[in-house]
């Protein structure tokens, strides 16, 4: 099932946590053990894959690229497993060579199977580029991280910082989970999780948030998700919502709700009162943020299917309280819940995008009603895309103010927020995921 997920990945590079929950679903595989299994063993060689693929190199007398993406693959599910798991070598090496057993013809069996004995004998072996000649070249294969990322980090943080960042990435993120205080307070559904889950712990920063230390299988599975107790968001996005503050009946704009994680907890700030439109290019995630908003009991969102930079015909005046901007980005602040994140942007993208977030910023401006609120927020962690687009929007449109983010965040996350008056969350500082979010007040 890995293999087959890998291979799908690889070819087409559709969302890799989208193609593992549709192959999951599918599945025949009913204990949860063995779907931990699979998730671990997909998102494991996806974060290492220049790693993997350095070290297959360095023994392979083919090159890697020359193989077929069937062959590569399982190549790099079989390295995987020898060096970042518990899988003994030989399981290892003999279950991926029985999958390829009956497929494929014996010369490429041997071929793998050699190539595996040989990694698991020279493992220890093998040497990474010289850190001292090309510290990037080195932080690229031991960390599994595309150059110019790497670079770019370096650039700005320095060496020592960069290597933290890098290593946070690839740290598997606790399982965090927002109770839902429509139906429970955080401290009943804590005492309920306990039961389950003897790691489970309140969080440090949001009020609401509780960390799964040590669950394993699937969310979806826990009684407590079916009856609407509780949402899968982390704690730096629960943030956000904090910094909209909304109150009970006001009418609010999440103008970029994806499946409304952010959402339904602006409806449980608000006592489900007042009303959210809730828009999304894809009505894909706004099906899935009604579903979410039906099992948790939310009942004042409102979804509109549109594009938010020409809302302005669909949505009429100048008539929100307050205007969430959870915008697309890059996403380089989140590499450790999706690490397929890494493969997929390049430095373009950091030219294209901010472009994008700075039309949402200011076609939205309008529909802000006079001393209303607008949040801009994103899972960057790339100036570019955050403190730039808010300087670019100040200097081109008028009469919007930078809040200190302290003014409405709990007392609990203070320090988070920066001397700019952002709100700047970093994996390897934190433990969160990294985000970035600005308060704008309209003064006229
Ligand atoms: C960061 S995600 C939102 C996550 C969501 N707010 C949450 O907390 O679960 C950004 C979303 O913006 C949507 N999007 C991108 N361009 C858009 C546009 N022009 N108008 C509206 N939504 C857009 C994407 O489809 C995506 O769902």
């Amino acid at each position: 099932m890995a293999l087959k997920v890998l291979i799908r990945w690889e070819v087409k590079k559709p969302l890799l946590d989208e193609v593992l929950s549709e192959v999951l679903d599918k599945s025949v595989l009913p204990d949860p053990r063995d779907q931990a299994l699979v998730a671990e063993l997909i998102n494991g060689v996806v974060r290492y894959l220049t790693y993997l693929d350095y070290l297959l190199a360095r023994i392979s007398k083919k090159p890697l690229e020359k193989l077929d993406p069937e062959v590569r693959n399982a190549l790099r599910l079989g390295a995987y497993q020898l060096l970042f798991t518990r899988v003994p070598t030989q399981a290892a090496v003999a279950e991926t060579v029985k999958i390829l057993k009956r497929r494929r013809g014996q010369w490429i069996v041997n071929f793998v199977n050699a190539i595996l004995r040989e990694l698991a004998r020279r493992k220890d072996e093998i040497d990474l580029p010289p850190r001292e000649m090309d510290p990037a070249a080195y932080l690229t294969v031991r960390y599994s991280y595309p150059r110019w990322l790497v670079e770019r980090w370096l650039t700005r943080f320095g060496e020592e910082e960069t290597e933290a960042l890098l290593k946070a990435g690839n740290e598997r993120p606790v399982l965090v989970v927002r109770a839902n205080t429509l139906r429970v307070t955080r401290e009943q559904l804590l005492l309920y999780l306990k039961a389950e889950i003897p790691g489970a712990s309140p969080c440090k920063y949001s009020p609401d948030g509780i960390a799964l230390q040590g669950f394993q299988g699937r969310i979806t599975n826990l009684r407590a998700f079916k009856v609407g107790w509780l949402q899968v968001q982390d704690e730096a996005s629960q943030l956000v919502s904090y910094l909209v503050s909304p109150k009970p009946g006001e009418r609010i704009l999440d103008a970029c709700a994806g499946v409304g994680g952010k959402t339904t907890h602006l409806a449980q700030l608000m006592r489900n009162t007042g009303r959210i439109y809730a828009m999304d290019v894809l009505p894909w995630r706004l099906k899935r943020l009604e579903e979410n908003a039906r099992r948790l009991g939310v009942t004042n969102i409102e979804v509109i299917t549109g594009d938010a930079t020409k809302s302005i015909e669909t949505l009429g005046g100048n008539f929100f309280d307050r205007i969430l901007i959870d915008a697309p980005c890059t996403g380089t602040g989140v590499i450790r819940r999706h690490p397929d994140i890494k493969w997929a942007r390049s430095p373009e993208d950091l030219i294209r995008v901010p472009e994008k977030q700075l039309l949402l910023l200011k076609s939205l401006a309008p529909l802000l009603k006079r001393g209303g609120v607008m949040v801009y927020a994103t899972c960057s962690l790339e100036p570019e895309e955050n403190e730039d687009v808010i300087r670019r929007f100040l200097e081109e449109v008028s009469g919007f103010v930078v809040e200190d983010a302290r003014k409405a965040l709990p007392q609990t996350a203070h320090e988070l927020v920066g001397e700019d008056g952002f709100l700047h969350t970093y994996p390897h500082r934190h433990g969160l995921d990294g985000f970035f979010a600005a308060r704008l007040r309209k003064n006229n």
